[in-house]
């Protein structure tokens, strides 16, 4: 059976990504900060028996490092970094908080490198071997020409060079690395105003998702399966 293990995935993207995959009978290791919180996952994995919960904060190295031994004898054709945060409010030039600009870098930026890190062998003896991280447009410094937004945007760059990094480092393994903007999409962080539904981006990656070789390596794509500047 196909597995995939994916972050923040008790709402938002990783709620619906977590659904289209059970769909289509693949084993989810579905991690969320607060299982007990989690209403919707929960009445996702009791109708759908390949739903696995596991509880792991991103930022919490121990916890990262306990659920890579939990499941050593798995392997996972896909680890979907997909947990996230916008960071603080405001984040214009001059409202710089260091400590909230840290934070939003240990979500965003090094949590999906030591999840890498910890679940690399796991991903490297499974069929598919995708390491799939979510990104966005917003990180590009091609297309930055409006401002704002420096800790979710220089948080989301930074994540988009760790993947170019893995590309070259975990292409002897085969491993596939790529990042993804899943489109501005209507989410707790999207906002009501997001022109595309949850279902919609969900629904693209997972296409995506099934059809990456190895010639996607290093590679970054939209939800449509678009492929984005750097
Ligand atoms: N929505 C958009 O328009 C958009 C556009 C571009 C990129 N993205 C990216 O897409 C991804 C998903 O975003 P979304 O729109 O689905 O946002 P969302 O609805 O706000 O969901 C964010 C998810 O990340 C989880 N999370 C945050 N901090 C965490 C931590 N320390 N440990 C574990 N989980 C944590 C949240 O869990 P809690 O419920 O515990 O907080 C939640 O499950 C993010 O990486 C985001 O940057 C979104």
């Amino acid at each position: 059976m196909s597995s995939i293990l994916i972050t923040g995935a008790n709402r938002g993207i990783g709620l619906e990504l977590t659904r289209c995959f059970a769909e289509r009978d693949w084993r989810v290791f579905a991690c969320c900060r607060d299982p007990q919180g989690a209403d919707a996952l929960a009445a996702l994995a009791s109708g759908q028996k390949t739903v696995h919960v596991h509880r792991l904060d991103v930022t919490d190295p121990a916890q990262i490092n306990a659920l890579a031994r939990e499941l050593k004898d798995q392997p996972l054709d896909i680890l979907f970094n997909n947990a996230g945060v916008k960071g603080p409010s405001p984040q214009g030039f001059g409202d710089t908080d260091v400590e909230a600009y840290l934070q939003t870098f240990r979500v965003n930026t090094l949590a999906p490198l030591k999840m890498a890190e910890a679940f690399v062998e796991r991903v490297a003896a499974s069929e598919r071997k995708i390491l799939a991280t979510m990104g966005t447009i917003m990180g590009s410094l091609a297309e930055n020409a409006s401002g704002g937004y420096y800790a979710y945007r220089a948080s989301k760059a930074a994540v988009h060079m760790e993947v170019r990094g893995m590309a070259s480092d975990l292409a002897g393994k085969g491993i596939i690395s790529v990042v993804f903007h899943p489109g501005w999409v209507r989410t707790r962080m999207g906002g009501d105003s997001a022109p595309v539904s949850v279902e919609e981006s969900a629904a693209g990656l997972t296409r995506l998702l099934l059809r990456l070789t190895p010639k996607d390596n290093g590679r970054f794509y939209d939800y449509r399966g678009v492929e984005l500047p750097w």
